[in-house]
């Protein structure tokens, strides 16, 4: 699928409202693709009443949601060296009931990522800087997301 900004928060938004916890939400894509702005609207339709910054340096942020139980967690995966020093972050609580887990650069966990979780890959398309292809890939059996909307670039 292939979305400009408004199309990407627009899903975004659902997912947050909608999706069942607990979640895990990897979002794969090179600097500037939109992963973080995703992050965001994800949050927003959860109701996060805080703003959210990049967790490019505390790698983990947590928040609570005002319109469900539960709490979101926004990691940036960027900068961490070792897989094993999710372990300090507080790692082990990731995937609790109620939570939407979203990961920044999934990569860097190597195999620490939850089982059930979905793969969302955000592209740049050439010659069409407004647009991201959005590739979505089932690992495992998380929970159902809400379909993309309907407008189309
Ligand atoms: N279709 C799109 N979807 C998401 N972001 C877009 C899109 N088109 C342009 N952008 C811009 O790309 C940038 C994405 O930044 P960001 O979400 O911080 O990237 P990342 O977290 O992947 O490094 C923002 O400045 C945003 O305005
Ligand atoms: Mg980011």
């Amino acid at each position: 699928m292939r979305l400009d900004e408004a199309g990407l928060r627009q899903w975004g938004h659902r997912i947050g409202r909608l999706v069942d916890t607990p979640v895990a939400l990897c979002l794969e894509g090179a600097l500037g693709a939109g992963k973080s702005v995703l992050a965001r609207a994800i949050g927003e339709g959860a109701g996060v009443e805080e703003p959210m910054p990049s967790p490019s340096f505390n790698l983990l942020f947590r928040y609570p949601m005002r319109d469900r139980d539960g709490e979101l967690l926004h990691l940036d995966l960027y900068r961490l060296d070792r897989a094993e020093e999710l372990w300090e972050l507080g790692w082990e609580e990731a995937g609790a009931e109620g939570q939407i887990v979203v990961v920044e650069w999934p990569e860097r966990a190597g195999t620490l990522l939850p089982r059930d979780r979905w793969l969302i890959q955000l592209a740049s398309v050439p010659d069409e800087p407004a647009l991201r292809d959005v590739a979505v890939t089932r690992v495992g059996s998380p929970p159902e997301l809400p379909a993309f909307p309907m407008r189309v670039s």
